[in-house]
């Protein structure tokens, strides 16, 4: 296999054709805010058709209109779904089947947080959680990869974070949900080289959305990354796109960020796990002894 590298030290394996965007059809979970609005925002003018997923549908529907008085010639399909609902994912895939067609590229953007330690997590949030970030994106790309291999081309745009490489603290569950991401992802291009299909995996540091509101950490996950290596959602977009273009395996968006997260590896675990324990010692510090019966929605006696 021929292998080359960018100029950010990013391997590219030559050969392979660019993901399917240009005049394709691009289906994007998420759409609604942040991250995946952003997406949207810069497929439309290279996409034959988007179709954007996510519960909300009247932001979906502001988005179309405005994706469309910006771009005449360009299809915008709006489906409101619920991720977390396995049926409706299934509806909401046979809806998008009729309407759009075969799709080219799949983007698994939608995710949602939880901050909480282990102990007084809630386990409705987590449940939700795991459906969305983690059987949602194995649903939907076991239901429109084959069609990709069959007809040679197609692209799978994974967003996982940085949460999915190392030892997160009071973030268990959603920690662990990015780590499948990374398995999955890589998992994945393994099995799909030499098809015809593209399969990146974006692992952002923080990045202003509306994320760390719905996660309960206004203001970025306590024991993440410094607040100076966030960047906006449009350059995490427009990073995650490059790359994908290039075939990149593994996007890391934002230049600082990019350095520490190369640096990891070179890291023992055992300073990561320390780091972690710290920070969560820290933070059970400062939030009391709460348990998850405390929480809004908590489980008591469940
Ligand atoms: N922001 C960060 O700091 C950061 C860092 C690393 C990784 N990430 C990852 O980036 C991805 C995008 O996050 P973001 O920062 O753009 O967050 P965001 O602004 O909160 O957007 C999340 C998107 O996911 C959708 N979503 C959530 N739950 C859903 C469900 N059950 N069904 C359908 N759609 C659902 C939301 O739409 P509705 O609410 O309308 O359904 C929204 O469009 C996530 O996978 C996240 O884990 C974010």
């Amino acid at each position: 296999m021929l292998m080359a590298w960018s100029a950010d030290g990013d391997v590219i394996v030559a050969g392979n054709a660019r993901p399917p965007v240009d005049d394709g059809v691009v289906l994007i979970t998420g759409a609604s805010a942040g991250i995946g609005r952003e997406l949207a925002v810069q497929l439309a003018p290279r996409a034959r058709m988007l179709v954007l997923l996510a519960r909300r549908a009247g932001r979906l529907e502001e988005l179309r209109a405005s994706l469309l008085a910006r771009h005449p010639r360009l299809q915008v399909l709006t489906v409101p779904v619920d991720l977390s609902d396995e049926n409706d994912v299934e509806r909401a895939l046979a809806g998008a089947g009729e309407q759009a067609g075969a799709v080219d590229v799949l983007v698994n953007n939608a995710g949602v947080g939880d901050q909480a330690l282990a102990d007084q997590a809630d386990w409705t949030r987590v449940r939700t959680m795991l459906r969305t970030n983690v059987l949602a994106v194995a649903q939907l790309t076991t239901a429109l990869v084959p069609g990709m291999v069959q007809r040679g081309r197609g692209g799978v745009l994974n967003m996982g974070s940085g949460a999915g490489l190392t030892v997160m603290p009071a973030a268990a569950a959603y920690s662990a949900s990015k780590h499948f991401m990374d398995g999955f992802s890589e998992a994945l291009r393994a099995d799909l080289s030499g098809t015809g299909v593209i399969v990146t995996q974006v692992c952002p540091g923080p990045v202003d959305s509306e994320f760390d509101q719905i996660a309960g950490s206004a203001g970025g996950m306590t024991g993440g990354p410094p607040p100076f290596l966030r960047i906006s959602a449009a350059q995490c977009a427009r990073e995650a796109l490059a790359g994908f273009d290039r075939g990149v395996p593994l996007v890391f968006p934002g230049r600082a960020y990019r350095i520490v997260m190369r640096a990891l590896p070179l890291l023992p675990r055992e300073l990561s796990r320390r780091q972690a324990a710290r920070s969560a010692t820290r933070i059970r510090r400062t939030t009391g002894d709460a348990t998850h019966r405390d929480r809004p929605g908590g489980q008591a006696g469940a």
